[in-house]
């Protein structure tokens, strides 16, 4: 117990390792749940330690296959609820189906806000998430959200890169401002590559707004999926002069063509952090872990301690 009510952690199938350093950083050990499949796909779950009264919080990123880990999420939430738990935080380092946002066109869904309301009906009392698609995603939610920043690990990380005469790249206009926050930790310039999406697998990048010439450069995004943003950006920036070029992105969605563009890519490092399990074998992939990053997160919520030191972009 750390708090006044007892912590406990429970994980579902999408991320286990993420989980068990979490509660590694924290002291505690990770919850028994018994999740299965009935023969015909649908989810079972069963949770094994008494939740009565306890401060829970369930770590599950909403990765590939996305609906089953979504659906484990929702049933394991309603499981705590029926079975007394005083306070549920859903822990979702990445939130999935971000994409659909707005209603952009005509007959087109809302995705985004389906699955606050999903997660919200379940019975979570908070949200505490990392690097959103697009933050104003939070005010889908009524129950309190957390959102942090990779930006907190990965500037870090490069900062001990010690790189001179640095650039921080957004690969599109919409990355702007976490491009903006990046620089600002890395006490660097700012630039952004013009760029359009053709299709869900393929985007057409145009000009470069800012001075990358003969510098080094980190293209910032808050996640790979296809890799086209970020490895024809990283063409470009090549094109137009710079030296050594780094990409970051805080989530590893890593589909379709990825790991075939990202190897052709001009690129001396691709760093990304665990919020998803990372599989792929590339040299020049670094993972880094926000673990110790999220943990601290649950501790000071456990504590009702202020979180918004770890806001901070
Ligand atoms: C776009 O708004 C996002 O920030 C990413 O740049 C995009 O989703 C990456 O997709 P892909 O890797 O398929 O180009």
């Amino acid at each position: 117990m750390i708090g006044t009510q007892p912590l406990v952690i429970f994980s579902g199938n999408s991320n286990r390792t993420l989980a068990k350093r979490i509660c590694k950083y924290l002291g505690v050990p990770l919850g028994k749940a018994d999740i299965q499949k009935f023969p015909d796909g649908e989810v079972s779950a069963k949770i094994e330690a008494d939740v009565r009264g306890a401060d829970v919080f369930i770590i599950q990123p909403t990765c590939t296959p996305v609906n089953d880990h979504l659906m484990e999420l929702l049933i394991l939430v309603d499981a705590l609820k029926r079975a007394s738990s005083a306070r549920i935080t859903a822990v979702i380092p990445y939130f999935g189906y971000a994409r659909q946002d707005r209603k952009d066109e005509g007959r087109v869904p809302i995705t985004a806000k389906l699955v606050a309301n999903l997660i919200e009906t379940a019975g979570v009392d908070r949200v505490v998430t990392l690097d959103l698609h697009a933050a104003q995603i939070q005010g889908f939610f009524d129950i309190p959200v957390d959102h942090l920043y990779g930006s907190r690990v990965i500037a870090r990380y490069l900062k001990r890169l010690d790189l001179s005469d640095l650039v921080v790249t957004s690969p599109d206009v919409g990355g702007l401002k976490m491009a903006w926050a990046y620089a600002k930790l890395l006490d660097a310039r700012l630039a952004v590559v013009e760029k359009r999406r053709i299709s869900p697998d393929s985007v057409e990048v145009g000009f470069v707004i800012g001075d990358v010439s003969g510098r080094n450069v980190v293209i910032v995004d808050d996640l790979i999926s296809t890799g086209g943003t970020v490895s024809q950006a990283a063409h470009l920036l090549k094109e137009k002069g710079a030296e050594r070029v780094i990409i970051a992105a805080t989530h590893a969605v890593f589909c379709g063509p990825a790991i075939e563009r990202l190897t052709a890519a001009p690129v001396e490092e691709i760093i990304v952090t665990d919020t998803i399990p990372v599989t792929a074998n590339l040299p020049n992939l670094q993972v880094l872990s926000v673990a110790d990053f999220l943990g601290e997160a649950m501790h000071r919520i456990h504590m009702n301690k202020s979180v918004s030191k770890l806001f901070r972009s």
